[in-house]
């Protein structure tokens, strides 16, 4: 297939073109770089620089032809859309809404698109795709705006497509890693702390009523996330739709994360409680079931202290990150 990828500069995105281009399809990136990095892009991709939330850069991105669009590029920083959610309404949800408009111009077969955990208000047990949708975040909010314009899109235009519904992204594969400025995720966080790069690591909020009072997330090594959406493009072949979670179903804490990461390091690595920050749901793990039914998802990299592993060995080479 002739696969466009939105955000394939960035850290899913790029591993998920880098899968692409391994399993025979033709990519081309459209990314503008704001946080993504060219160094990120699959050499065998093609790379249209642009921006989603310009008609025209996307109109002439699209012109070239695609059977499928693969859409990542989003700002991410939940904390961020709750002090400055236009920024995040823009970006995710006008620029998603300019993609999905040419997709369906240029008669673009398939279409998938990150959603997120935040969109769930979080609860004690797994979260199913059918457990109530109540976002706490601003950014929650702007993926489910285009996941509820999908459906539309879908009864009116036919556009078929596939939401997925990533809990935490984490890991490495050999060449790419995970490098956000600024970073706000926990794992490269406290790696950074390891490698001397940061003092300490903040924990926000030891009050959550959760086994240790710190936050528990289900952690999902970024290249389990990249084989979901080759399964979700092949499926959507034979189906209309589709909506799945992407975890695995284990819930860590802040602090245990934080020791997981002392344990593969071997490092002290210093932890500082602050408050809570505003928008964090206590609990976030997934029910994946759907998606190992529907599409026969099986996660290679389930172990946390694998996954931490395997961002480290990307960190230690990378100290900086990427090349900029
Ligand atoms: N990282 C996670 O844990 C996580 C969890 C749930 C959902 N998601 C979703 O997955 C997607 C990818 O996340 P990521 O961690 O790889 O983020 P990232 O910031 O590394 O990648 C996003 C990419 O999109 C590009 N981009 C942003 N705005 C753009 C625009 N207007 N036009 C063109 N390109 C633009 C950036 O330059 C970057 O390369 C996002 O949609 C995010 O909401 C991520």
């Amino acid at each position: 297939m002739k696969v466009l990828v939105t955000g394939g500069a960035g850290y899913i995105g790029s591993v998920t073109t880098a899968a692409l281009l391994d399993a025979g399809h033709a990519v081309t990136v459209f990314d503008n770089l704001a946080t993504g990095h060219r160094a990120a892009i699959p050499r065998a991709a093609a790379f249209c620089q642009g921006d989603i939330r310009s008609k025209e850069d996307v109109a002439s991105c699209m012109a070239e032809g695609f059977d499928a669009i693969v859409h990542f590029a989003a700002y991410i920083e939940a904390g961020e859309s709750m002090v400055d959610p236009g920024k995040f309404f823009e970006n995710n949800t006008c620029g998603a809404l300019n993609l999905i408009e040419s997709a369906v111009r240029h008669g673009v077969g398939r279409f998938v698109f990150s959603s997120t955990a935040a969109v769930y208000a979080g609860q004690d047990e797994p979260i199913e795709e059918t457990d109530p949708i109540a976002p706490v975040n601003a950014y929650g909010a702007t993926k489910l705006m285009v996941e509820q314009m999908l459906a539309w899109y879908r009864q009116i235009h036919g556009l078929r497509y596939g939401v997925l519904r990533y809990f935490n992204a984490c890991g490495a594969t050999g060449e790419l890693g995970e490098d956000h400025q600024p970073e706000s995720h926990l794992i490269p966080l406290v790696l950074q702390v390891a490698l001397g790069k940061r003092e300490k690591v903040k924990i926000y909020g030891t009050d959550y009523p959760t086994r240790d009072g710190t936050c528990i997330r289900d952690y999902i090594h970024v290249a389990d996330l990249a084989s979901a959406h080759l399964l979700a493009l092949d499926a959507l072949a034979a189906r209309e739709t589709l909506t799945c979670n992407l975890g695995n179903g284990a819930g860590y804490s802040v602090r245990e994360v934080v020791d997981a990461a002392r344990e593969v390091t071997g490092r002290p690595i210093p932890a500082e409680e602050t408050p809570r920050r505003p928008g964090d749901a206590a609990i976030l793990v997934a029910d994946a079931t759907r998606a190992r039914e529907l599409l026969g998802w099986q996660p290679q990299i389930p172990d946390l202290r694998d996954i931490m592993k395997s961002a480290w060995d990307w960190r230690s080479k990378h100290p900086e990150g990427y090349d900029r």
